[in-house]
């Protein structure tokens, strides 16, 4: 028998046609050191909301990649993303999670730099350096593209990168779905409370082809189904959506985004939540109502997991979270998740959440602590010489995506695959690994994005007439 030979990534090792992708992708040191230089160095990664940082000062250390990096708000307002290392020999300018100062001074030799990010202060400027140094080429690395969506603050290294909402697509009616108020208007949500982080040892992608769409995994939550925790009275959290909607598996091809969304029958009012709580019941049924009235027939849709390519994980509703899986090399992952509210929620109502939030989610939530036996496991399983030889299989529901999905009236963007009956497929999946094998094998933007070429020949084929 041959011995292979360890190495990188390679074409081949996601084979979608046949529904086949090798566990090297997951387990093996050089293709993670690739993916970070071609994955996490040229995307579009979540950093934080701007309700983290308020007042000119206000910072949070979050991270994009591996890398610490600080999202700071400077003395004019704006906010700034800076990589947390300092210039001259490299130390953590900032060793706190979140606070407020006017500057980052590094702990080693104390350098200091405004909240701006220029160079500000030097000890020993005019003896040491003769006052030679040129300061202003000395602040702190700065992301290359910034952009505040609703709140939500997104940053890319690559200024080759395309915007945010070109990066976005089509999927963007699901990102609102977890940004706009309840009632309909735009841009309502807010951080509750803290971030919640912990660590799982296995790779980032288990968790984000699990938040992509993974509605196989259902029996792995079924001792939490049978306690019935879901806020909507008896069974899972979505136990009335799925008795009176259409479960979509929806993907935005091109751009790796992917998430399950409910579409609600147009003639039948939303089904009633949180009934475990007559208050908080009637504030989403009036907010329901609202939303029905503004938004007309989008309101008919309810979110669901999704994943945004390639780490921020949606919860649009039930609990209302978004989270981040942050790659700690290949065999470690850490998990960030924010939940939201809107800002004008009853303090009531926001106190009943946050008490749910905290009881169904993260690693003493009553989910999560599931699926994470079954994520560490599976990747700890995988590891082995002879396991890796073994693709894992992606074939289910091959073949069956449509474009052009329409129920009742509505019509859904991107390639659908309707699941009310078969209660899942794998296209979700096999968009996400599409998306990772194009970053992995494209040498530019100009190459990732495919749908500008794509305009460019249907402006072509156009009739130019009088
Ligand atoms: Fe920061 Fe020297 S490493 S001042
Ligand atoms: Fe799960």
């Amino acid at each position: 028998m041959a011995i292979a030979r360890a190495e990188g990534y390679r074409e081949g090792l996601v084979d979608l046609a046949a529904g086949r992708i090798s566990r090297e992708i997951f387990v093996n040191d050089e293709i993670y050191r690739q993916e970070l230089e071609r994955v996490f160095a040229r995307s579009w990664l979540f950093v934080g909301h701007e309700s983290q940082i308020p007042s000119p000062g206000d910072f949070f250390v979050s991270s994009m990649g591996e890398e610490s990096v600080i999202l700071c708000r400077d003395r004019a307002h704006q906010i700034h993303v800076f990589l947390n290392s300092c210039r001259h020999r490299g130390m953590k300018v900032c060793r706190y999670d979140e606070g407020s100062t006017p500057v980052f001074t590094c702990p080693y030799h104390g350098w200091s730099y405004s909240t701006d990010g220029k160079l500000v202060g030097v000890p020993y400027f005019r003896e040491a350096y003769r006052s030679k140094l040129e300061r202003s080429q000395w602040g702190l690395v700065e992301v290359a593209q910034l952009y505040n969506y609703k709140g939500t603050v997104w940053a890319t290294w690559d200024p080759a990168a395309p915007s945010f909402l070109e990066y976005l697509g089509d999927f963007v009616i699901f990102l609102d779905l977890i940004l706009d108020g309840r009632d309909g208007r735009e841009g309502q949500a807010e951080v509750l409370g803290g971030v919640e982080k912990w660590l799982i040892p296995c790779n980032w992608k288990f968790p984000a082809e699990n938040f992509s769409g993974d509605s196989y995994h259902n029996i792995s939550h079924r001792s939490v189904d049978l306690a019935g925790i879901g806020p909507s009275g008896s069974g899972r959290r979505d136990t009335a959506e799925l008795m009176i909607g259409r479960k979509l598996h929806v993907c935005i091809p091109d751009r790796g985004h992917q998430t399950i969304v409910y579409v609600l029958p147009k003639d039948l009012p939303p089904p009633p939540t949180y009934q475990h709580s007559s208050v908080v019941s009637e504030y989403f049924r009036h907010c329901e109502e609202e939303r029905r009235r503004t938004r007309g027939d989008q309101a008919r849709l309810m979110g669901a997991p999704g994943e945004i390519f390639p780490t921020a994980a949606l919860l649009p509703r039930q609990p209302r979270t978004l989270a981040v899986w942050h790659p700690r090399g290949p065999h470690q992952t850490e998990v960030w998740r924010w939940f939201f509210v809107d800002r004008d929620t009853p303090a009531e109502v926001k106190n009943f959440l946050r008490e749910y939030y905290i009881r169904y989610s993260g690693p003493a939530g009553m989910t999560e602590q599931d699926d994470m036996e079954n994520w560490n496991y599976a990747h700890a399983a995988s590891r082995g010489t002879i396991a890796r030889r073994h693709p894992y299989c992606y074939e289910m529901g091959l073949g069956c995506a449509v474009e052009d999905y329409k129920w009742e009236g509505l019509r859904i963007p991107g390639r659908v695959i309707d699941i009310t009956q078969a209660q899942s497929s794998e296209e979700p999946m096999r968009n996400l690994y599409r998306r990772w094998a194009q970053f992995m094998e494209a040498d530019s933007w100009a190459e990732l994005a495919s749908w500008r070429r794509a305009d460019t020949a249907a402006a072509a084929l156009r009739p130019t007439g009088t």
